[in-house]
């Protein structure tokens, strides 16, 4: 399959902020989501198929800051990891598998601890 990027800070944001302080992101920049439960970024995919969901993400702590993904509502990964990836500036990526339905597909990945989600620079479908 052809994989696209689409840029977090191209999405829909909730509880986070564009910045560009930490060096290795595409585009203008990444999401820094707020350190807070529920915080999250949604992305608008178009489908169907089943496809691997790739988050491009930086974690700077040693502490996990798992988020929940979901397609149309649906859980597709509970509390998928974003384990510390050593610095900020150091981007690493998590992958799930999902099925998208025809048309838009709206891709959401949540923070679930009061630590927030990682930084996330983009999703690859
Ligand atoms: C630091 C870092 C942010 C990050 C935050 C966090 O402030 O500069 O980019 O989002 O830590 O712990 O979430
Ligand atoms: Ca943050």
């Amino acid at each position: 399959a052809v994989l696209a990027d689409y840029e977090a800070e191209d999405a829909t944001i909730v509880q986070g902020v564009v910045e560009s302080n930490h060096a290795g992101f595409t585009g203008r920049g990444f999401v820094n989501y707020n350190n807070q439960t529920g915080s999250y970024v949604e992305w608008t995919v178009n489908g169907p198929g089943a496809v691997d969901l790739t988050f491009r993400f930086a974690n700077g702590t040693t502490v996990n800051r798992p988020m929940d993904v979901t397609v149309n509502g649906t859980a597709v990964a509970s509390g998928l990891a974003f384990n510390g990836t050593g610095a900020w500036t150091t981007w690493q990526t998590q992958t799930t598998r999902a099925t998208l339905a025809a048309g838009e597909n709206k891709i959401r990945a949540t923070a679930t601890t009061a630590n927030g989600g990682p930084n996330v620079d983009k999703l690859i479908v």
